[in-house]
């Protein structure tokens, strides 16, 4: 890495100590590869091809969901562990795997030249969201799309309330981790046009599991 370039502790503050550097990913990697989860990441997989961008790429638990016309897989991910945990995965699969950057916020790749992105469970995570999404919507070409799996902020008043107690607590175990996005308005936000929203209440606790699944498109 070049002199005066952020490392992962300084794009992703949830990422020190123990817990975080070391603990964390392998909560994740457990944690998010129930059977709801797995379905899940089945359904928003669908329709990847070409050169695919995945963002927040973690222990690579969407990899063995990717369709075969996927030919090359470039991952942005900054916790090293993640990556680590993630090689037998990546060996498992056909197309070729490249780590390409560690900031979802910050991406050295040209505008337009990715099919597709895809982005699970990450939105919460990387600490300017919005500016991830505007990085997203540059990279894409102007006929690709979006496939994103986020949780967030949920509909229900009470939940919400939850959501904002819980944050403080939760974001400092979870990797920096936002309860409460409003991941439909930052997708449109950042200029997309969403083609398809699932929306719904997930398996666990309320606040932690208020889902967006779905395809946008980088309408400008
Ligand atoms: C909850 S995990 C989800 C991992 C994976 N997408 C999955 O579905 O299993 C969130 C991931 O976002 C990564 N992350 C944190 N900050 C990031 C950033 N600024 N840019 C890209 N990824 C980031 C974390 O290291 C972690 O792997």
């Amino acid at each position: 890495m070049k002199r005066g370039s952020p490392g992962p502790r300084d794009i992703y503050p949830g990422c020190v100590g123990l817990w975080n550097d070391q603990v964390f990913p392998r909560v994740m990697d457990r944690v998010l590869r129930t059977p709801e989860v797995n379905a899940r990441r089945a359904e928003v997989c669908q329709g990847l091809h070409g050169r695919v961008l995945e963002i927040g790429f973690g222990t690579g638990l969407n990899l063995r969901h990717y369709p075969s016309e996927v030919t090359e897989i470039l991952v942005v991910e900054p916790s090293k562990s993640a990556m680590r945990l993630a090689e037998p995965r990546k060996a498992a699969v056909p197309a070729s795997v490249e780590h390409v950057g560690i900031d979802g916020a910050r991406l050295d790749l040209p505008d337009g030249s990715v099919d597709c992105v895809l982005s699970t469970y990450t939105l919460c995570t990387i600490p300017d969201g919005n500016a991830a999404l505007r990085e997203i919507h540059r990279v894409l070409k102007p006929d690709g799309a979006l496939h994103f799996l986020e949780h967030g902020r949920a509909p229900t008043e009470s939940v919400r309330r939850w959501q904002h107690r819980l944050h403080p607590v939760h974001s400092r175990i979870a990797g920096g981790c936002h309860l409460d996005r409003p991941i439909d308005e930052m997708i449109t936000h950042a200029g997309f046009l969403i083609r398809q929203l699932e929306t719904g209440y997930g398996d666990g606790p309320r606040p932690f599991s208020y889902l967006y699944r779905g395809r946008a498109l980088p309408s400008g």
